[in-house]
C-alpha cells in the first residue's frame, strides 16, 4: 500500500508543491508522467486522478520532471503567492523542454481555469491548459499533442445545466488506506474575497449512488478511511432540483459499507449546517471525531463584509451545540486577517473567538486580492498591517495548539496506521481520530488500526506505544 499525503498537514493552504504519493506498479512502461500540486485537497484529489488516467495509458508516475514524457502542473490561485508558484515552476520547466521537444507540458487547476488562453500565450512552451472540468479530456489532450504537435485551451467552465460527469475511480488506481472522495464540486457561495466559485464553477452534487458505488470499490480493494470532498461539502443536495438526499444521509449511508472504518468531510460552512448534521457525530461510530469549520473572522461586521451568511454567534453556536452533542470533537479551522475593513477591534473578537473556543488547529492567511472578486473594490488594511495581525494570531494558535497535543499525553487513542515514519524507520505514522499524526513505536502494516498510549507531545505531532506494551 502506498503512504498518503498527511490531509491535515495544510489544508486549503498553497502547500509546497507535492509530488504525487501515488507509486503504483508500471515500471515496465516507457512513459512516465510527473505532477507537481499546488492548493487543497480537491487538487490533490484531481491530481491522483490524472495520475489514475494517465496509468491507463502507459503512463507510470516518476518523481523527477527530468525523466518524465508528461509533466504536470496542478495550479492554484486562492492566494498571490500560490498563483506565482506555478509561473516560476513553469518557467523552471522550459528547459526540460528544450533538451527534449517530446515531453508535453500541461497546466490544470484553477489558475488553468481562470487565465485559460492568456496562460498559453504567456507560457509558449506549454501544450495544454485545462481546467478542473476538463480532467477526464487528460489522456486525449495529449495523444493530440503527441500525434499532431497541436497546443490546447480547455478551461471553459461547465454551467450547472452541462451534463458534469465527475471523474470515476479507474482500475489502475492504487491502494489508499485513506481515500478522497468527490461528493460534489464547485461553490455557489461567492465569499468576497473568493476566487473558487470563478474557478470551479456552480455546484454540482454528485449521484449518492455513484458516491456509494466508489466507496465500496475503495473498501473492496482494502480502503479503511474515506474523506468526503466538497467546497462546501455540507451543501451536498441541498438544492431541490438536485434530487439528492441531504448531508446526513449520505454519512448514513457511507457507514454501511463494510470494510470502512472511518469516514471524515471536509470543508463544511457554517450556513449549511444543520441538527442532523450535528447528531451523526454522536450516532455514526465511524464518523471520525474531528471537524474543520472555516469561520475567516470572529466580527459578525466582518463576516458580513465577507458574505460569509453567520455572525460570529451563529458560528459560536454551531460549535457549543457541537460539542454538548459529541464532546470529542476536536475542531480546526480556516481564519483570513487584515480583510479590507478589518479593524483593530474587530481583529481582537478574531482573537478572543480563537480564545473560546481553543481550535485545535487553525490555517491562518493574510487577505490577498485576487481579480474578479468583489472584496477587490473595498478599502484595504495596510499589507504590512496584515502580515503583524497574521504573525501575532499565529502566536496565539500555536499556545492554544501545544496545549492542545499536550491535554493528549497520558490518553489512549486509536490510531489509523498509514505507513513507516519519514525520520524513524522503527517508528510507524498514523493519524487518530482528531486528525493529528501520531507517531507510534514499532513497525505495523499500513491499513492496520491500534489501540495508542500518547506518550509525548511534539510540536505537530504526538509520539505513542500500542497500548499494552511498554
Ligand atoms: N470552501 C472552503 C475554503 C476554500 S479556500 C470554505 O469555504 O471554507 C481555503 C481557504 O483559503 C479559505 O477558507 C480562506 O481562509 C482562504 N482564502 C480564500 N481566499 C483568500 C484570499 N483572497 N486571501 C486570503 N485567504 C483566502
Ligand atoms: Fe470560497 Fe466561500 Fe466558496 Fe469557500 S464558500 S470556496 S471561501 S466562495
Ligand atoms: Fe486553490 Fe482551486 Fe483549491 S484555487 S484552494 S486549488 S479550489
Amino acid at each position: 500500500m502506498n503512504k498518503l499525503p498527511v490531509i491535515q498537514a495544510e489544508p486549503n493552504a498553497e502547500a509546497e508543491p507535492m509530488q504525487s504519493p501515488l507509486h503504483f506498479a508500471a515500471s515496465l512502461s516507457p512513459k512516465r508522467v510527473y505532477i507537481d500540486t499546488f492548493g487543497c485537497q480537491m487538487n490533490i484529489h484531481d491530481s491522483q486522478r490524472m495520475v489514475s488516467l494517465m496509468a491507463g495509458e502507459g503512463y507510470a508516475p516518476t518523481e523527477s520532471p527530468e525523466e518524465a514524457d508528461l509533466i504536470i502542473l496542478n495550479s492554484c490561485s486562492v492566494r498571490e503567492k500560490a498563483e506565482q508558484k506555478v509561473r516560476t515552476r513553469a518557467g523552471q520547466m522550459k528547459k526540460i523542454k528544450k533538451a527534449n521537444e517530446e515531453v508535453v507540458l500541461a497546466i490544470g487547476g484553477c489558475v488553468a481555469s481562470q487565465e485559460g488562453k492568456r496562460l498559453l500565450d504567456r507560457i509558449p512552451h506549454a501544450d495544454i491548459v485545462f481546467g478542473p472540468d476538463h480532467l477526464s479530456r487528460l489522456p486525449e489532450l495529449v495523444r493530440n499533442v503527441r500525434q499532431e504537435r497541436t497546443r490546447h485551451n480547455e478551461t471553459r467552465l461547465m454551467g450547472r445545466s452541462t451534463a458534469f460527469t465527475f471523474p470515476k475511480l479507474t482500475k489502475e488506481g492504487p491502494v489508499e488506506v485513506s481515500a478522497f472522495v468527490s461528493v460534489m464540486k464547485g461553490c455557489d457561495k461567492f465569499c468576497t474575497y473568493c476566487i473558487v466559485p470563478y474557478t470551479r464553477g456552480r455546484e454540482v452534487s454528485r449521484e449518492a449512488d455513484e458516491i456509494l458505488e466508489e466507496v465500496r470499490v475503495l473498501a473492496e480493494r482494502g480502503t479503511k478511511e474515506v474523506v468526503l470532498l466538497g467546497q462546501t461539502v455540507n451543501s451536498y443536495g441541498n438544492r431541490p432540483q438536485d434530487g439528492h438526499m441531504p448531508f446526513s444521509d449520505l454519512l448514513y449511508r457511507v457507514a454501511e459499507v463494510e470494510g470502512i472504518e472511518r469516514i471524515r468531510f471536509t470543508s463544511p460552512h457554517p450556513s449549511d449546517f444543520s441538527e442532523a448534521q450535528i447528531q451523526a457525530f454522536a450516532k455514526i461510530d465511524k464518523l471520525c471525531p474531528h471537524m474543520h469549520l472555516p469561520l475567516q473572522s470572529g466580527s459578525t461586521e466582518v463576516l458580513a463584509a465577507m458574505r460569509r451568511d453567520y455572525t460570529r454567534e451563529e458560528y459560536l453556536a454551531i460549535v457549543n451545540r457541537l460539542r454538548e452533542v459529541a464532546p470529542q470533537v476536536a475542531l480546526t479551522t480556516d481564519i483570513i486577517v487584515g480583510f479590507p475593513g478589518e479593524t483593530r477591534q474587530a481583529f481582537e473578537d478574531t482573537l478572543s473567538l480563537m480564545r473560546e473556543v481553543r481550535f485545535h488547529g487553525a490555517f491562518s492567511f493574510a487577505y490577498s486580492e485576487r481579480v474578479g472578486t468583489k472584496a477587490l473594490e473595498m478599502s484595504s488594511v495596510p499589507v504590512e498591517e496584515r502580515f503583524d495581525r497574521l504573525r501575532e494570531l499565529q502566536a496565539l494558535q500555536d499556545e492554544i495548539t501545544q496545549e492542545r497535543l499536550n491535554d493528549a499525553v497520558g490518553q489512549r487513542q486509536t490510531v489509523l496506521i498509514e505507513g513507516l515514519s519519514k525520520k524513524d524507520a522503527t517508528r510507524s505514522t498514523g493519524r487518530n481520530g482528531q486528525n493529528r499524526p501520531v507517531h507510534v513505536a514499532g513497525t505495523y502494516e499500513p491499513g492496520t488500526v491500534l489501540q495508542v498510549d500518547i506518550v509525548e507531545a511534539y510540536k505537530h505531532s504526538l509520539l505513542g506505544v500500542q497500548a499494552g506494551t511498554k
